[in-house]
Parts: C-alpha cells; structure tokens; sequence
C-alpha cells in the first residue's frame, strides 16, 4: 500500500513538472550580436506569401520576441519598440502547433493561454502554407491613460505597427521571413483568447524560415 502510494505521488509529481513546463516557457537571453545589420535587412524585407514549415529554434523565438518588444532598459522597464507616452499598449501572442501563448516581457517567458493548434484561425489568406509561428499583435488601449476612443484607436495603431517592423527586420536580419496582416477574423480571436473589449487585435504576421 504505501509503495502504491509513494508511486502515485510520483505520478503526480512528475506530471505536475511536465504540465507547469509545458505551460511555461523560459526564453533565452537575447543575441543581440548577431545577424545582418540594418541597412542590410531594410535592403532584403519583403512580405512573402508561401511558408516554411520547420520549427522555429528556441534561440530564434527568443531573440524575435525580444526584438518585437522586449525590455532593452531593465533600470527603467523600457522596451525595444516606442509607444504613445511608454503605454506599452501592445501583447504579443504566439500561435504554434502546440498552443497560444502571451509574451510576458518582464519574465521574458511565454506563457500558454490556450491549448492546440489555433493557428487554423488565420487560415485562408496564406495559399495553403502552414507557418511554424504566427504572431498576433494585441493592444490593449485601456493602457492609455489620455485620450478618446479615436485618439487611442490611432495610437494603437502607430504602436503595433512599431512592434512589427521590429519583428520584420528581425526576422530578415536572423533568416527568417513573415507577412504582416490585417486581415484576420477577429471575434473567433477575441472569443479563443477570452480578450477584454479594451484589447483590439490589429496585426498577424506568419513567421518561417526563408523559403529557398
Ligand atoms: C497595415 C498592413 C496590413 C496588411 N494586411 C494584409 C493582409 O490582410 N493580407 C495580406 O496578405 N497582406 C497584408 N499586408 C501586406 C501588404 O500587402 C504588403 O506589405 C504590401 O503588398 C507591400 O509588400 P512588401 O511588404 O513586400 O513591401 C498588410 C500590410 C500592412 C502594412
């Protein structure tokens, strides 16, 4: 009896680890040494329409979403894109094969929001391809602590425009290519991620390695 016991404690044990590692994922420091300058990337950006299917590296999803909008001033919890007076408005949410998941920039984790494969939401304006990762841009424009609906709607804007030419550069300058979007069905998004009327998704962009 207490051997079953010790065994299902265990179990349990062990799929508490499996569960919080799975619903946790801890990112690495960013290499902020690394690839093509800027000039360089700016040459090569391109919106491309047909995907690679391989799975994104753990570096390389580490170092994107920092690029999109990680902290780059820890003494002051200021980011790497610009937003109306630091609002910093916009979450950035990852859709994989696995699950959705919140970039937290402070922890510098993803955390899952939703399990499965949703990236089907997005489906239908990328000519048959399957994206390994698609980046959906939230602001969330009760952030703002000024300003009328219209006046936070256009800032909203400017700042997720701001994070994607980050993620885009990015992606150019580390060997990867996506396509900003504004089309997406939005209320099956609002409905999966359980978004309050205050977040307003304004940009995906389908990220692959470069297609040859
Ligand atoms: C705000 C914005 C919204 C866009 N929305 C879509 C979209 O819904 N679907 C799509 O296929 N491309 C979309 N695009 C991509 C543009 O069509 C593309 O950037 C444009 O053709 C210029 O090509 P380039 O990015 O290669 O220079 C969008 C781009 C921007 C900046």
């Amino acid at each position: 009896m207490k051997r079953k016991v010790l065994m299902y404690l265990c179990l349990v044990l062990v799929i508490n680890v499996f569960t919080q590692n799975k619903d946790i994922i801890v990112l690495n420091a960013p290499d902020t040494d690394r690839g093509l300058t800027v000039m360089s990337a700016l040459s090569l950006r391109v919106s491309v329409v047909e995907f690679d299917t391989t799975s994104i590296s753990h570096q390389d999803m580490s170092d994107l979403l920092w690029a999109a909008n990680g902290i780059n001033r820890p003494e002051t919890g200021k980011r790497t894109a610009s937003s109306a007076m630091n609002a910093q408005d916009i979450d950035v949410f990852i859709f994989n094969e696995t699950g959705v998941y919140l970039y937290n920039a402070q922890s510098h984790i993803l955390e899952l929001v939703a399990k499965g494969d949703n990236r089907v939401i997005f489906s239908g304006d990328e000519a048959g391809s399957n994206p390994p990762i698609i980046c959906l841009l939230v602001s969330d424009i009760s952030r703002f602590g000024t300003g009328d609906n219209l006046q936070k709607s256009e800032w909203a804007a400017i700042d997720a425009g701001i994070v994607a030419q980050n993620i885009l550069l990015c992606c150019t300058s580390i060997g990867l290519t996506g396509r900003p979007r504004s089309g997406m069905n939005r209320k099956l998004i609002k409905e999966l991620l359980g978004l309050k009327e205050s977040q307003l998704p304004l940009l995906n962009i389908p990220v692959s390695y470069k297609k040859d």
